[in-house]
């Protein structure tokens, strides 16, 4: 059935003094993308026609954040935090231009899904006026509470503050997220007051206004974790964890095998292949994306990498951003990778910084290399040929290219190009005195009396 547009109105304007943060609430992360960007992919992802967001003044970060998850949000400014039905209203503009259904969410909601606003419209398609997003939390403390008829509308929801003690025992908790198919819904909104404990503007007022105008109003219920509202770090982690589990069990249903699940951490955008295997204790921070075959053994931590077809990591690998493990390379314990490619079948195993750089198919990067990519103002690169062998313990000073085939003897400092095919080997000349030890034993001992 083709819907009618909709407009999703996201409030971001609270203060979120319970964070205690001179981060603005709605920046805090949850998988390693803000709450903000995780509401407005959500209602990108339910087919908002247009987004609008409330901030308060001065929340510049917030705008950029905005920004840069979503180009075409409009952005609005409530001049002071009065309520969530003012907020909304700052929104007016966008609410009077716009012809169809209305969301407003809440951007300190980061777990809601896009499934979730869809079952709020399908309630507005089976009749209502006005759908809530009503939830049972285990502890209602502090939350709006759905009050119900015998038919099961909605006759209004009591803030905590406001309710009697019958209406605090109901268990059906508002989540925050309504909808709208009202056509004077500006109308509507701008006839809430401000008549009550904390003498703000409620949006949850309209409800009561939406039934004396004769308008419908239901429940879609939803679960505990799609309306778990973000105020403080404890919660914020509560959120974290939620997001996990979801993470994990979505990998793990397309192909992945986590051996202890419980330990690895995803961020929003990781992409698993299929028949992927994580040992525990991998974190994978964003922009990450693994291909079939991989294993990643124990202890890793991995951000903005690519890693190829059949590669094998860790135990104990860093990958930073722009390194990218083509088909079949092995990284091993204690190498970091950063900004580099390492080209099909290539290996650096034990012990190695490889950053800014290139590294050829099929080379061989022995233990404790470095790439010396930084010079106290700029960085340069290291560029290594197909199958070229580094050996141990090697200081590759950049900007260096060693050719094709070539060979660096272990414990070089190699400060310029090496030919392909060539041995280069920067040491001191080796000196063997065949006995010299034993008679330097006896000549000290001799001199101290103990022989
Ligand atoms: C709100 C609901 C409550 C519900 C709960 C769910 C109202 C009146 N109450 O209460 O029924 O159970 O959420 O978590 O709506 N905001 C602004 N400007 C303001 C005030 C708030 O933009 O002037 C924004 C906040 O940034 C936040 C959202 O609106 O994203 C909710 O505000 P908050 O103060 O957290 O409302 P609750 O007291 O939690
Ligand atoms: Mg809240």
């Amino acid at each position: 059935m083709p819907h009618s547009p909709l407009l999703i109105v996201i409030l971001a304007a609270g203060k979120g003094v319970r964070m205690r943060s001179s981060l603005a609430k709605v920046l805090h992360g949850v998988g390693g993308r803000s709450m903000l960007g995780h509401v407005l992919a959500t209602a990108n992802e339910a087919g908002a026609s247009k987004i609008a967001l409330v901030v308060a003044p001065g929340q510049d970060k917030v705008r950029a954040e905005a920004a840069k998850a979503a180009p075409d949000v409009a952005i609005f400014e409530q001049t002071t935090q009065a309520g969530t039905a003012d907020a909304v209203l700052a929104a007016a503009p966008a609410i009077a231009a716009h012809q169809g259904d209305t969301i407003v969410m809440f951007a300190d909601t980061p777990l809601i899904r896009p499934q979730t606003l869809r079952d709020m419209i399908a309630v507005l398609d089976a009749g209502a006026a006005v759908s809530v997003l009503g939830f049972e939390p285990d502890d209602p403390t502090g939350y709006g509470r759905v009050l119900r008829d015998d038919s099961g509308a909605v006759t209004a929801i009591r803030e905590q503050k406001d309710a009697t003690e019958a209406e605090r025992a109901v268990r059906l908790c508002n989540a925050g997220a309504m909808a709208f198919r009202v056509p004077q819904l500006l109308d509507l909104l701008q006839a809430i007051d401000n008549k009550n404990a904390a003498s703000e503007f409620y949006l949850t007022d309209a409800v009561g206004l939406a039934r004396q105008r004769g308008l419908p109003v239901r429940v879609a219920v939803g679960s505990v974790e799609d309306a778990m509202g973000v105020n403080s770090r404890v919660q914020l982690a509560e959120a974290e964890a939620v997001f996990q589990q979801r993470a994990r069990i979505r990998a793990m249903e397309a192909g992945a095998t986590l051996v202890a699940p419980e330990t690895v951490w995803f961020s929003f955008d990781t992409r698993l292949g299929q028949d992927v295997t994580i040992e525990p204790n991998v974190v994978f921070g964003p922009g990450v994306t693994v291909e079939d075959e991989v294993t990643i053994l124990a202890n890793c931590h991995i951000t903005g990498a690519v890693i190829r077809k059949g590669a094998r990591v860790g135990p104990f690998t860093r990958l930073r951003p722009g390194a990218d493990l083509g088909e079949g390379a092995h990284v091993g314990n204690f190498v970091e990778v950063k900004a580099a490619v390492l080209e099909k079948g290539a290996k650096a195993n034990h012990l190695a910084y490889l950053g800014d750089g290139h590294i050829g198919a099929d080379a061989n990067i022995g233990a404790g290399t470095i790439f010396c990519n930084y010079d106290g103002f700029d960085k340069h690169r290291t560029i290594i040929g197909k199958g070229a062998f580094v050996g141990s313990n090697s200081a590759l000073v950049a900007p260096v290219t060693i050719g094709d085939g070539a060979y660096v003897g272990s414990g070089s400092v190699i400060t310029r190009n090496v030919e392909p095919d060539s041995l280069v080997v920067e040491r001191a000349p080796l000196e063997v005195r065949p006995g010299w030890a034993a008679k330097y034993r006896q000549m000290k001992l001799r001199r101290k009396g103990r022989s």
